[in-house]
Formats: structure tokens, sequence, C-alpha cells
């Protein structure tokens, strides 16, 4: 739902420029308002009067002609719900990712403190070029949003990765983005992610394919919801809220425990070993003469469990400072390659979660290291929902808004 929003697209000097025309005329169609910047640039590739008649509106481009009393980088982020930088170059992108203002989309991007999309396009040597990926990791941290460009054709004559990602994948980000309800505004949201490591000696050690995408998936799904996010993972992402990395169960248990009395919700999307080496070995164990040796494994704590015993107790009275208190809202995951239903039903029961989100780990296209994800939502009075497969910022989206409003 686009009606009415106010989409702000900052168009940057590369050929991709062009494309823009179009998308700028799908977002009309859908019913949202559309202002256009500049860079000089830009307008080497398209002319302001084409984006003047697609966007209905003027085209802005230099920072010294205010129409107001306020300056123009000003009113145009204050006007604007969302902010999409198509095609960014690597030099807009530099300059954002520094704080350089230097013409009045990089004052613009500077000022601006709410959504932003960009939409990298370029030669693929520059794509590649180490200050480009920094700086979008810069960008990345503080919340920004990229689509990655794509391999193909690219108009510098070169084939490789550059190419500015379709204009679907834009409109459906910016229409995601514009549609996000700040449900957990106020909330506080605990996510654990990725698979633990659990050391044999030095060098050595037991862990899980597991990839860490869909607890950042709902760690960055609910940060756009407007929540204070802490995020407990084994892998290490760039993000733009609190983020704690551990590696063993028991650094994460302790991690979680943390945060616990002080939070709202509690979901763990991390694959948690299930038993750790008994004895680390401080030194490499050597190869011996033996063909088999043995380690010794020790259950690991059930973090989970342990949590929704805890919610069962009563609160310490008095309440330790910023505790709430209200429950906590406890979510858990179970991976199961068979018999998926019955394994998620004795589980919720066995573990005491208000939630639990099953998914099918024997199917190849979901799950474990998967983009995309189709998973069962249980619940602690025996209600189950399937969410259809699809991408896992999809499903993250999904899974908040139902134990949200539940
Ligand atoms: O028992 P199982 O490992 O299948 O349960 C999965 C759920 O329990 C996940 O939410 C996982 O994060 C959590 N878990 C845990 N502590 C463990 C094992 C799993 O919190 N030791």
């Amino acid at each position: 739902m686009m009606q009415n929003k106010h989409i702000l697209i900052g168009i940057t000097g590369g050929i991709a420029a062009y494309k823009i025309c179009s998308l700028i005329r799908d977002f009309k169609k859908s019913g949202a308002e559309v202002k256009i910047i500049c860079t000089p640039n830009a307008l080497n590739f398209v002319t302001k009067l084409t984006l003047q008649n697609l966007s209905q509106n003027e085209v802005y481009e230099g920072e010294f002609t205010p129409q107001n009393w306020k300056p123009e980088h000003i009113s145009l982020s204050d006007w604007a719900d969302i902010m999409l930088i198509a095609p960014a170059t690597a030099n807009t992108i530099g300059k954002i990712a520094q704080g350089i203002a230097d013409n009045l989309l990089t004052s613009v991007a500077c000022a601006f403190s709410k959504k932003m999309i960009i939409a990298p396009a370029m030669n693929c040597n520059m794509w590649q070029n180490e200050s480009v990926q920094k700086n979008l990791k810069t960008l990345q941290a503080r919340g920004i949003e990229y689509l990655p460009p794509e391999e193909g054709f690219l108009a510098c004559g070169y084939n490789g990765k550059g190419r500015l990602c379709s204009l679907k994948k834009i409109y459906n980000a910016v229409d995601e983005a514009l549609n996000y309800s700040e449900t957990l505004k106020g909330e506080k949201v605990v996510i654990t992610a990725g698979g633990t490591i659990e050391e044999i000696d030095p060098v050595r050690y037991i862990s899980n394919y597991s990839s860490g995408k869909m607890g950042l998936a709902l760690a960055k799904s609910a940060y756009d919801m407007g929540a204070e996010v802490v995020f407990i993972t084994t892998k290490d992402f760039e993000v733009p809220f609190k983020k704690v990395i551990v590696k063993s169960a028991l650094e994460m248990k302790e991690a979680v425990e943390k945060e616990f009395e002080t939070a709202d919700y509690v979901i763990m999307a991390a694959a948690v070993a299930d038993y750790r080496v008994k004895e680390q070995s401080e030194q490499k164990i050597k190869k011996g003469d033996e063909d088999t040796i043995t380690l010794e494994l020790v259950k690991n704590p059930d973090i989970l469990a342990d949590l929704c015993q805890k919610k069962l107790a009563p609160h310490p009275y008095p309440l330790p400072k910023g505790a709430r208190e209200r429950n906590c809202i406890i979510v858990g995951f179970c991976a199961e390659s068979e018999n998926l239903l019955e394994n998620a039903k004795a589980k919720i029961e066995k573990k005491g979660c208000d939630f639990l989100i099953a998914n099918d780990i024997s199917r190849k296209d979901i799950g474990f290291n998967s983009d995309e994800n189709e998973v069962t939502i249980l619940d602690k009075n025996g209600n189950i929902t399937k969410l259809e497969k699809a991408p896992k910022k999809i499903i993250a989206r999904k899974i908040l808004e139902w134990i949200s409003t539940k």
C-alpha cells in the first residue's frame, strides 16, 4: 500500500539512471507522491523534464534555491516517508558513508533519519573494490538497507556483478518498508542466532550448519517495527542495533539471561548444541597410534526451557532496575528432519514456551543456509498456523506480527 506515501528518490550519475523513469511511474500508479533529487552528474543521463513529468513534481538539484524558509535538504527529508537512492554510484555511497554533504542529495542523506534504501550499480571491478564494500558495511551498520546489484552485461562492456537489481525488487523493498507498522515500538526484543561453537581444543570445535540468517532477518524486522533489539549471535553481521557475539551454549545462556529480566520478547532462533565436550583440551590434541578416540560429551543447559521456568517463578522482590512487571513472551524454534508437527507439538509442551516456530530441515530449498523458509507456528493453546514458503525477511515479519498480536 503506497497510497499517499512520500517517496524521495535520489538519482546519481550512472547509466542505470534511465531505468528509474519506469520505477517513478510504478510508484505514481500505486498512489505515492514522488519527489526527485539528482546529483549534477545524474542529469547527464536523464533530463529534468522527463523526471519532472513522470513525478509530477519539481526535480531538485541545487542546494541554494529554497522554496520556503526551511533549507531544501531539511524540508525534503522532513517531507519523505522513505528515501531511495537508485542507482547509487560508488562515489555517492562513499560520501554518505563518510558523512560528506557536498551536494543536495548527499546533504539530504546526511540529515535523513528515517528508512533509507540504496540500490548500487557500477562496473564490476568498482563493485569489488575494498573501499566500496567497506562503505556499504558502514551504511548497513547504520540501518541503511542495500539491494545488491546483479550479474550480467554491463553498460561499460564488462560482464559481471554490478548492474542495478531488478526494478521489481526495488519496488517491493520500498513497498515493504513503507508498510512496516511500528507494532514493537517501546518493546525490547532479544533474539539469538547462529549455531553455537563447542570447542574441543584450541583449533577444533563441534558446531552445526545454521547460517544465522533467520535470526538476523527477525532482528532486522523487529528493529524496523520499532523495537529495541538485542541480537545475541555466533555469527558476526553488520547491524544497527546492540549485538553480543558469543561462541558456546554456556556463553549464549549467560548473555540471554542478562537481558531476560528487562525483555518483552525472547526469540531463540539459534541452533544451540545439545552437548559440549566434557573437558576442553588446552593444547591441540595430538594424533596418536590409536585408530579411534572417544570424546566425552556432557549435556548443555536448555536455555529456552530454563527461561520458561524462570518466567513461571515469581518475580524477585524488589524488581531489578528496569525489569518489566509483565511476562516476557518466549519463542522457540524447532528444526526437524522428520515428523515435523508431531515433534513440534511435543517440544512446545516440554519446553513450555509461548510459541514454537517449526521448520523442516530435510528440505534443501528452505531452512539452514537458504534465503527462504517455510514454517509452522504453534502456540501454547494448541493453535497451528502455516506460513507459506517466502524469503526469510517476509517470514520474519509475519512471525513478529503474529506473536505480537496474538
Ligand atoms: O530441543 P531443540 O534443540 O530441538 O530445541 C530447539 C529450541 O530450543 C531452539 O529455540 C533453540 O534455540 C533452543 N535450545 C536452547 N538450548 C539448548 C538447545 C536448544 O535454548 N541447549
